[in-house]
């Protein structure tokens, strides 16, 4: 992960076939930088009600109505103002498209835990990894940036592709809240992942450095969320 700022040039804007505006054949302003995908600061010109509507979103998320016009500018304002919360989109890195958004909710630094969420909200976007880099992305930087020590979520059973993903980032499941979802004239249990950070290293310090201690702390799984 590189945690370093990329400024966009802000001339040039074109919109996107959803309403977005993009920089016109320049990188966005992003933070992290992984191989797929990148992340940068909440947009206000992004298409929330489409990526919050869509139905194969909104069967997976939860919801069960389209967002309205206001209501998208209303999570907006929300979430961009919230600061017990991280809120990112997320680009495609081969094209810098933005696809989605990715958060921490709920930060507790007293107790260093919070709870992570992701949207991919362009449906072509989904099944190339980029969940996957997502979230690992954001583990390392609940950890670095924030110190956070637990991050968990809550995923629909019958999410297969969120379970699989969150798997490979880090998480496992702790636990289940049985029969509460319906979905598809069945009811279905919320699972209950948590990502601990006795898992990774710290993914800024020297290569030098994580050998030396994995082999004194012996932990039992010390890789990196970024180490595949
Ligand atoms: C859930 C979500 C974040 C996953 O991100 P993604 O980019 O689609 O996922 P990835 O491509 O990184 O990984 C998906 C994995 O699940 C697997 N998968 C997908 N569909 C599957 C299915 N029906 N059965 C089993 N595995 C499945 C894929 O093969 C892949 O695993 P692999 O790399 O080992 O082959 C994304 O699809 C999304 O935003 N969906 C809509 C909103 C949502 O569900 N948000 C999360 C709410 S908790």
């Amino acid at each position: 992960m590189r945690m370093d700022a990329h400024p966009a040039r802000t001339h040039g804007h074109r919109r996107t076939a959803h309403g977005s505006k993009q920089p016109e054949g320049e990188a966005p302003f992003v933070n992290i930088v992984g191989e797929l995908v990148a992340l940068g600061p909440l947009r206000r010109d992004l298409p929330y009600q489409w990526w919050y509507s869509d139905f194969s979103t909104t069967r997976t998320t939860g919801k069960s109505r389209p967002m309205t016009v206001e209501e998208a500018a209303a999570w907006y304002e929300r979430h961009a103002l919230n600061d017990r919360e991280a809120h990112f989109t997320i680009y495609e890195r081969v094209t810098w498209r933005p696809i989605g958004t990715t958060m921490l909710m709920d930060i507790d630094m007293e107790n260093r835990r919070a709870e992570f969420g992701i949207v991919i909200g362009e449906p072509a976007s989904r099944g190339k990894g980029y969940g996957t880099e997502t979230a690992r992305l954001m583990l390392d930087y609940a950890f670095t940036a924030h110190g956070l020590s637990n991050v968990m979520l809550i995923v629909n059973a019958y999410n297969l592709a969120g379970l699989r993903a969150y798997e490979k980032a880090g998480f496992r499941e702790f636990g289940r809240r049985r029969q509460c979802r319906f979905m598809g004239d069945k009811m279905w249990d919320h699972v209950y992942m948590e990502w601990h950070r006795r898992r990774v290293y710290q993914p800024c310090v020297e290569p030098s450095i994580r050998t030396r201690r994995r082999a004194t702390v012996g932990e039992r799984d010390t890789r990196s969320p970024l180490s595949g």
